[in-house]
């Protein structure tokens, strides 16, 4: 009796074994499909291949929820660590506090959401470089934007913005790190508008918040943008952008950890009081990702990534003005938008030679982006399909 059990028991594993590693194949046929960071053929995404030490990080916490904080202390423990991280990378007051979710889009939600709540109005003055997430902000809540005209370098027109503000301003939404262009709005004047007229200031820094900092480290020119200035209200920043982290983790850093009240309702029966934010259950993997990479990077290895990928921004855009080309606009940061007659037909062009980059339509332009997974080789490799590419769409380059 007792063999036959064993037997059983032993072929019952064998065939677990059998259908793992058959849904394993499966899943790597479909995995196999997918354009992949580590070639660098993906060449127009604000993400990259997260480094190993998140991917290790990640694994561990798969089944923590941090909606439900009191099981999961130490979780909890390294969500706060982390936020303390962020509040010092971004110059934050020690009353302010930070949400951690799943990305730019819900930071941004959770922005505007606080902004009407705290002043009761409803209109969001934003300039036309703004990310999508804030149509969706129009279609979920209440809100009206009040789009701002662009200066010729496409930063926000301060004087527009002066003639957008009203008795029904709610806030005001300045961009550090364009989607499209890598530009960042004037943060110190708009800061120093909200300042006066006492009015929400949100700054988008989903993209640069990993870069701006780090950009003047290394001798670049760039205004402040973080909560350092009295202005600012808050903050979205992502790890799973130039965090170097895993998808999904951005996160909202908000000056006053009292506005919290304003967006969190009583949770009766979880292990807390209260809870603020969209979601409830929150996983731990991706902040304890989030976590490790800044312990392993701290900020000089922040700060030689960002070095890195400027340096290979410069060396792709020689490569691509030498080649006749135009950009929209000098690069503030690691994004180069290139002005073509038929863009879409280059992108198009580009996807069937295997490599992925961005069509923006707005700008007649594609969008690269020289994400750290983006080396010099890879630009060297590029270019001549780039070539190819614009060749055979009838754009004039220069031999
Ligand atoms: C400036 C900016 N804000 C918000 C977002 C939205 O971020 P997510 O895609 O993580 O929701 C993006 C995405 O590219 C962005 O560039």
């Amino acid at each position: 009796m007792q063999t036959l059990l064993c037997i059983i028991s032993k072929m019952r594993k064998e065939y677990n074994q059998k259908k793992e590693s058959q849904i394993l194949k499966n899943l790597d046929i479909y995995k196999n499909q997918d354009f992949s960071f580590k070639n660098g053929r993906i060449i127009g995404s604000m993400c990259t291949q997260p480094l190993p030490i998140a991917k290790k990080a990640y694994i561990r916490f798969l089944e923590t929820n941090l909606g439900d904080p009191e099981l999961f202390p130490g979780t909890k423990e390294i969500e706060i660590r982390y936020i303390s991280f962020l509040k010092k990378l971004l110059n934050a007051p020690k009353q302010s506090s930070g949400i951690i979710g799943t990305g730019g889009t819900e930071s941004n939600i959770i922005a505007i959401w606080l902004a009407k709540n705290l002043s009761s109005k409803r209109e969001i003055i934003i300039p036309k470089t703004a990310h999508f997430s804030f149509q969706k902000i129009v279609s979920l809540m209440d809100i009206k934007l009040i789009p701002v005209n662009l200066t010729k370098k496409y930063h926000m027109d301060i004087l527009d913005v002066k003639n957008k503000i009203d008795n029904n301003t709610a806030a005001i939404v300045g961009i550090a790190g364009s989607t499209e262009l890598g530009t960042i709005d004037p943060i110190p004047e708009l800061s120093d508008i909200c300042k006066d007229e006492n009015i929400f200031l949100h700054v988008d820094a989903a993209f640069g918040g990993f870069i701006i900092p780090f950009l003047k480290k290394i001798g670049y020119n760039v205004a402040d943008f973080d909560l350092k200035l009295k202005g600012v209200s808050s903050i979205t920043i992502d790890a799973h952008k130039m965090g170097c982290s895993a998808i999904p983790l951005g996160s909202l850093i908000i000056r006053e950890k009292k506005w919290l009240d304003k967006i969190s309702v009583e949770t009766p029966y979880i292990s807390s009081k209260k809870q603020a934010g969209i979601l409830a259950t929150r996983s731990g993997a991706p902040v304890a990702a989030a976590y490790a990479v800044s312990e392993y990077l701290g900020m000089q290895g922040y700060k030689r990534i960002v070095q890195r990928c400027m340096d290979t921004t410069n060396y792709a855009q020689k490569k691509i003005e030498n080649m006749g080309l135009n950009l929209i606009t000098n690069p503030t940061m690691n994004i180069l938008a290139i002005k073509l007659k038929k863009p879409s037909v280059v992108v198009y062009n580009l996807t069937r030679f295997g490599w992925k980059v961005n069509y923006m339509s707005r700008f007649s332009a594609i969008r690269i982006v020289l994400m750290p997974h983006i080396t010099k080789r890879i630009i060297d490799e590029f270019i001549p399909y780039l070539r190819k590419a614009c060749e055979s769409a009838g754009e004039s380059i220069s031999y």
